[in-house]
């Protein structure tokens, strides 16, 4: 029977379909806005224009969970080509995917200056490693003049343009708005909506850790309070598990940045006259589309080259964006000690990294890149011979290759330091064809939900990570296949369409809790109390 919109938050998640949800969606109007979009165009050496993948976990997440939403969604734009394709829409609004409309992006376009504060100084030399406990304190970062222009330029200018494209959108529109705004690039948004459409429906969801709050004191107060302030100003604030939750009601809590109070039970933050419910959903994949996407033509092709490259070695796998937080450096090194230490693998194991480039407008990534090109020839020289190269590093935006990588592998490492979910560990369990072992670190997200089904590592210690690639190596094959079972269990139990239903939901019980004591205060007869969030 088909469901009318009231009982949508109703529905279970489990069983809920594409077709309720569009039901749902009949008179709202669903607005994502993220800083990367999901394609990112290029011109190729025959001039003609092609579409890349977006990468990182938003997109992996967002463009699978948007099916069936007609959504619009905001990002930033990128590239020359970006424009052009832009340009050419119908409407400025590009079709995703274009043969089968699920839905439209979008973008918006920073002058160069500005983006560079937003994207290189703010978002990614202050706010990520923050997020991250990645910085060096005794060095860096050094907050500088430089950095206060950034946040007063650069951030503040950015984050208007994505409300002022939002506010454009909501204006043209007669249904209701749901904004759903992701990520560290966009803390400030939703409070220059609230200014002007006051009664706006709109959920953050951060896709990094959440610090505790000693650490996030580490940044100038003025920063935190407009942050704070910032995210203060969405309905509802999501994370991906319940620590970064805690993490960040403590922060509210004990900064002396904002005046709040916190009802830690029902997790919610009073700022002013307003409640702000803050909320963990464990960010998926979807499953389904990744299964197609294994049958695809180009990914069977890598794979054959793979198991090439292979030549009856073992494969160990890594697939990461160039990228600190992912400990690039110390998975080789891990790998140098366990060739070492394990002499009887030499020639039998071959350590495939398949990375992205990442951020290149910063020296710290291209250093790393640097550093790990030559940590991996170095450990070739050692140890390689005439038939059989240890390492292989390939860096190179090409998702076809990770698909066949996370198909083929026998063992994947995952050894970020922090990590706020990790999506590639949840690929790799769905689609890998080798009853292959998953080495996860203990710090990133996934591990609250995969522990049990992968092996463990602490991600600093490489003699720890040399063990883990020994011991994964020589797991049985009964045991490979119930611990690859298991994880494939844990991760199509939840998917990306599932994660964002969930945030929808919570959008639409703020609005019938403010329905509720709209009426009350009317002295209209209320609803029916509605229960409170579980
Ligand atoms: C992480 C972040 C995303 C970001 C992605 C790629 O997954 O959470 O917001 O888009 O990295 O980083 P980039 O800077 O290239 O967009």
């Amino acid at each position: 029977m088909e469901q009318d919109s009231t009982e949508f938050d109703e529905l279970d998640l489990e069983t809920i379909t594409p077709r309720q949800v569009r039901q749902y969606l009949k008179d709202k109007f669903v607005i994502v806005a993220s800083n990367r979009g999901p394609v990112e165009f290029r011109r190729e050496e025959d001039g003609s224009i092609k579409a890349h993948r977006g990468a990182g976990g938003v997109v992996t997440a967002m463009s699978t969970a948007l099916v069936a939403t007609d959504a619009v969604w905001i990002s930033s734009m990128r590239t020359k080509e970006d424009a052009i394709m832009a340009r050419e829409a119908p409407g400025g609004r590009l079709a995703m995917p274009p043969d089968k409309p699920q839905y439209w992006v979008r973008y918006i376009i920073p002058e160069k200056k500005d983006f560079q504060q937003y994207y290189s100084v703010i978002s990614n030399s202050i706010l990520w490693p923050l997020q991250h406990y990645l910085y060096d304190v005794l060095r860096r970062p050094v907050i500088d003049e430089s950095v206060h222009d950034a946040w007063n330029q650069g951030y503040r200018k950015v984050n208007r343009l994505f409300a002022d494209e939002i506010l454009r959108e909501i204006r043209a529109t007669d249904k209701k708005p749901l904004i759903f705004l992701q990520d560290y690039h966009l803390y400030l948004c939703a409070q220059y909506i609230r200014r002007k459409v006051p009664d706006a429906l709109i959920h953050h969801f951060t896709h990094s850790p959440w610090v505790q709050p000693d650490y996030f004191r580490l940044l100038p107060h003025g920063m935190r309070r407009e942050l704070l302030q910032g995210m203060l100003a969405n309905d509802v604030l999501g994370f991906h598990t319940p620590h970064y939750v805690n993490n960040f009601l403590q922060c509210c809590r004990e900064g002396e940045a904002v005046r709040v109070t916190v009802d830690a039970k029902r997790r919610l933050v009073r700022h002013g006259s307003r409640e702000i419910y803050v909320r963990h959903y464990p960010i998926s994949i979807d499953h389904e589309a990744l299964e197609r996407t294994a049958r695809r033509r180009d990914v069977e092709d890598y794979r054959t080259r793979l198991r090439e490259l292979a030549g009856g070695c073992k494969l160990l796998v890594r697939v990461d964006r160039v990228e600190p937080s992912k400990n690039i450096l110390r998975g080789l090194q891990g790998y140098e000690h366990f060739l070492r230490r394990y002499p009887e693998w030499q020639e039998r194991v071959i350590f495939a990294n398949f990375l992205y480039p990442s951020r290149s407008d910063l020296k710290e990534y291209r250093d790393l890149q640097r550093d790990i090109e030559e940590a991996a020839d170095t450990i070739n020289r050692e140890f390689g011979t005439d038939d059989w190269e240890p390492v292989h590093v390939e860096i190179k935006d090409n998702y076809p290759r990770s698909v066949a990588a996370q198909m083929e592998f026998d063992v994947l490492l995952v050894n970020p330091v922090a990590d706020g979910m990790n999506l590639v560990c949840k690929e790799g369990a769905v689609l890998n064809r080798r009853d292959g072992v998953v080495i996860l670190s203990v710090t990133a997200g996934a591990y609250q939900e995969m522990r049990g089904t992968v092996m463990p590592v602490n991600p600093l210690d490489i003699a720890e990570t040399a063990d883990a690639i020994h011991t994964a190596l020589q797991t049985g094959e009964r045991k490979r296949k119930s611990m690859g079972r298991a994880a494939r269990e844990v991760v199509e139990a939840n998917t990306s369409f599932k994660w964002f239903l969930q945030q929808m939901r919570a959008l639409r019980r703020v609005e019938k809790q403010r329905a509720e004591s709209e009426s009350k205060q009317a002295g209209l007869p209320a609803l029916p109390r509605y229960e409170h969030f579980e």
